[in-house]
C-alpha cells in the first residue's frame, strides 16, 4: 500500500507535496514523510506518525522546508510498526532514522510495496558495513541502490536497475541523489506510479488525484521501467539502461471529482455520486437496444463459445461478482464459480480456453487479483478486466478490459465503483444470454430499457435518506448486526455487512438465510439486530421465515423489501421500501440504504467515516 509523491520545479516543494499527499491518505495512514533539498545541500527529512495533519503541524504545512525538489509518503505498515524510525523516507546514511533536519546520505527514498527476500539483502549489506535504523524492508532497498551506486561508480540509472535485477516483490520507488540537485528517480514493479509534467515542473504520483491540481499530463512508467525527472522533463529506461519512450496521455476528468464539493464525506458525496456513475457506465456500454463490447474486443461469437465463467476478485468486489453469479446463470445459462483472488492465485483450477475470468477491481492494482489475472493467463484462460482506473495494471495486462464510469473514489469503503461494477456485470451477462441464444432480442431490449430506470430509482432513496439516518441513531450501540438473504439478496447481505463492520467498527456477520438455523442462530439475543433483504418474489415467505426464526428468541428485525410488500410490517419492527424493478436488478437499489446504514451508524459513532481504522483503499499487498 502506501502512497508516494515528488516534485521538483521552481515553487517550494513542501506545501506541494504535502497536498498531494493529502490526496493519497486513502493509500494508508499511519505515518507520513518529506525528504526536500535545496540546490546541491543536503536534504532535509521530516516525518510524523499518525495521520498526515501532524506532520503538516510539524513542516508549518510544509513551509518550513526549504528548497524546490522532494519527495513525500504516506505509509500502510507492511514490515516493522507503524513508528517514527519507520516511516518514509528512508536514508542510505548512517543515522538514527527518527531526528528531524538535514541528513547526510548519498540516497533519499519512499517506497510502495513489498521487498520479498529483504532479508537475504539486509544480510549482503551488514557483511559490506551497513547498518540499519529500522525494521523496514524500504530502508534495504535504498541501500542496496547506494551500495550499487558507490561499488560501480554507475550513475543512479544503473544503480537502479542493478538494484531492480536482485530484489523480488513489488515497488513503486522515488529517490534523489544527492550529486544530482532537481532531480528525481522512479521505478515500478507491480506497484502503480505515474509522472506529472507541464513547462517548468514534473510530480511524481502513486495515483492521479495528487497532481491533478497542478497538471493533467501524465507519464505511465511501466513496469520494470526507470525514469528520469527534472522539472519539465522526463526520460524513461529499461532494465538495460536503453532509453524508451512513453506517450504522454492526458487526464480527462474534472479535479472537483476528487474533492469533497460540500459533502461532509467523501464517502456521502460517492453515495449520492452512484446515479451518475451507474449511467455513465451503462451509456458506454449499451445504445438504444443494443450492447456495445467491441471496443473491448469482445464479439458475440467470443461470446457464444464460452462455457465457463469464473469470476474472481477481493472484498466488495467480489460481492458483485456474487451478484454476478445469479445473472449469468440465470440468463446466460453459464456455469459461474465466483473465487477470492487471493485463494484462486494459489489454487490449481482445471481452466480451458473457453473459460472466461472476469477480474474485478475499482483499483485494477489489488495485489491478489493482478496475480489471480496472471494465473488465470498461465491457466490458458482469457481474461477480461473490469476496472475504474485507467491505465491501471489490471487493465493493461487483461486480454479484455471494461471500465467502470465511476470516477475517481476517494472513500475507503466502496460505493459508487461497486454499483458501476454491478452495471458491467448485468450488461455482460444479457450479452451472454443473447450470443447463446437463451434471450430473445425483444427481452435483451426490455433488460436495457430497465436498466436506464435505475439511476432514478436510486435518486427516489438517496431523496429519503433521513430514516435511514433515524434508524442509525437507534442501533449506534448494537454489539452484532446479521444481514441475511437468499440468492441476490445473500449477495446483498455480504455488502450490507462488510460496509457495517468496516466504518462502524460493529461486528456483522452476512448469512444465507436458511443455513442460520445451523449454527449461528445460536448468537440471537435480546435485541440483536438482523437486517433482512427481501427482493426476490420466490424467495421472500422463506426469507421472512427465517427472519420471524430469529425474532422468536428475541431479534430486532429490519427488512428492506419493494414497494407494495407492506404485509412485511406483520412481521418486522423497522421497514424500508426500494423502488420496484426487474428483480435481477435489485442489488444497485437494496444496497443503497445498506450503505447509508453504515455510513450514518459511522458518523453517529464519532468515527472516520473516509479512513476506518486499519484499511487502505488500494491493496497492493498480498
Ligand atoms: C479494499 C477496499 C475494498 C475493495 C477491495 C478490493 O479492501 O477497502 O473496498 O473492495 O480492496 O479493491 P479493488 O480495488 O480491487 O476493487
Amino acid at each position: 500500500m502506501c502512497g508516494i509523491v515528488g516534485y521538483t520545479g521552481k515553487r517550494r516543494a513542501g506545501p506541494i507535496l504535502l497536498d498531494g499527499l493529502s490526496r493519497l491518505e486513502y493509500r494508508g495512514y499511519d505515518s507520513a514523510g518529506m525528504a526536500v533539498r535545496d540546490g546541491n545541500k543536503l536534504a532535509e527529512v521530516v516525518k510524523a506518525t499518525g495521520k498526515l495533519i501532524h506532520l503538516a503541524d510539524k513542516t508549518d504545512q510544509g513551509r518550513a522546508l526549504e528548497g524546490t525538489c522532494g519527495i513525500g509518503h504516506t505509509r500502510w505498515a507492511t514490515h516493522g510498526d507503524p513508528s517514527l524510525v519507520n516511516a518514509h523516507p528512508h536514508v542510505s546514511g548512517n543515522c538514527t532514522g527518527s531526528a528531524s533536519g538535514p541528513v547526510e546520505s548519498e540516497v533519499v527514498g519512499v517506497h510502495n510495496g513489498i521487498i520479498e527476500n529483504y532479508a537475504e539483502l539486509k544480510e549482503k549489506l551488514l557483511r559490506h558495513g551497513y547498518t540499519f535504523y529500522s525494521d523496514t524492508d524500504t530502508e534495504v532497498l535504498v541501500k542496496l541502490v547506494d551500495y550499487y551506486y558507490n561499488k560501480y561508480k554507475i550513475g543512479p540509472v544503473d544503480a537502479i536497475t542493478r538494484t531492480m535485477v536482485r530484489v523480488r516483490g513489488s515497488y513503486a520507488l522515488g529517490l534523489m541523489f544527492q550529486d544530482y540537485p532537481g532531480e528525481i528517480f522512479a521505478a515500478r514493479k507491480d506497484s502503480p506510479l505515474i509522472i506529472g509534467t507541464e513547462e517548468d515542473a514534473s510530480y511524481l504520483a502513486s495515483d492521479v488525484p495528487a497532481i491533478l491540481k497542478y497538471t493533467r499530463d501524465v507519464y505511465y512508467i511501466e513496469n520494470l521501467q526507470v525514469a528520469r525527472i527534472s522539472p519539465g522533463h522526463v526520460s524513461f529506461y529499461d532494465l538495460n539502461g536503453d532509453e524508451r519512450s512513453l506517450p504522454l496521455t492526458t487526464i480527462t476528468w474534472d479535479a472537483s471529482a476528487a474533492e469533497k464539493e460540500g459533502y461532509e464525506h467523501f464517502m456521502l458525496k460517492e453515495i449520492h455520486e452512484q446515479p451518475e456513475a451507474v449511467q455513465n457506465t451503462l451509456n458506454s456500454l449499451a445504445a438504444e437496444d443494443e450492447i456495445h463490447l467491441e471496443e473491448a474486443g469482445i464479439t458475440q461469437e467470443f461470446l457464444a463459445g464460452l462455457r465457463e465463467v469464473d469470476i474472481v476478485a477481493c472484498g466488495s468486489a467480489w460481492h458483485v461478482g456474487m451478484a454476478a453469479r445469479v445473472l449469468l446463470e440465470d440468463l446466460a445459462g453459464v456455469p459461474t464459480r465466483v473465487e477470492l483472488a487471493s485463494e484462486y492465485r494459489y489454487r490449481s483450477i482445471p481452466t480451458q480456453d473457453d473459460t472466461l475470468v472476469v477480474i474485478i477491481s475499482q483499483s485494477g492494482e489489488t495485489a491478489d487479483s493482478l496475480a489471480a489475472l496472471r494465473a488465470a493467463k498461465e491457466r490458458g484462460a482469457a481474461t477480461l478486466a473490469v476496472v475504474n482506473v485507467v491505465g491501471s495494471s489490471i487493465a493493461r495486462e487483461a486480454d479484455h478490459v471494461i471500465y467502470t464510469k465511476a470516477g475517481p473514489e476517494i472513500a475507503v469503503a466502496t460505493t459508487k465503483a461497486y454499483s458501476a461494477q454491478l452495471i458491467v456485470l448485468y450488461i455482460l451477462a444479457i450479452a451472454l444470454g443473447a450470443a447463446k441464444g437463451r434471450i430473445t432480442s425483444e427481452q435483451k431490449a426490455g433488460y436495457i430499457r430497465e436498466l436506464r430506470t435505475i439511476p432514478d430509482k436510486i435518486r427516489r432513496i438517496l431523496e429519503e435518506k433521513e430514516r435511514l439516518q433515524w434508524f442509525s441513531s437507534k442501533i449506534v450501540n448494537a454489539h452484532d448486526i446479521f444481514f441475511i438473504g437468499r440468492g441476490l439478496d445473500y449477495a446483498m447481505s455480504l455488502e450490507g455487512s462488510l460496509k457495517m463492520k468496516e466504518i462502524s467498527y460493529i461486528h456483522s456477520e452476512a448469512y444465507a438465510a436458511g443455513e442460520l438455523k445451523h449454527g449461528t442462530i445460536s448468537l440471537i439475543e435480546n435485541n440483536t439486530l438482523v437486517v433482512g433483504l427481501l427482493t426476490q418474489s420466490a424467495l421472500y415467505e422463506k426469507t421472512l421465515s427465517n427472519m420471524t426464526e430469529c425474532k422468536a428468541r428475541g431479534a430486532y428485525l429490519m427488512g428492506i423489501t419493494p414497494n407494495g410488500n407492506f404485509q412485511v410490517e406483520d412481521s418486522v419492527n423497522f421497514a424500508l421500501y426500494i423502488p420496484r424493478t426487474d428483480e435481477h436488478f435489485f442489488p444497485s437499489l437494496a444496497v443503497i440504504p445498506l450503505q447509508l446504514l453504515a455510513y450514518y451508524t459511522s458518523v453517529n459513532r464519532g468515527l472516520d467515516v473516509d479512513k476506518p481504522r486499519n484499511l487502505a483503499k488500494s491493496v497492493t499487498v498480498e
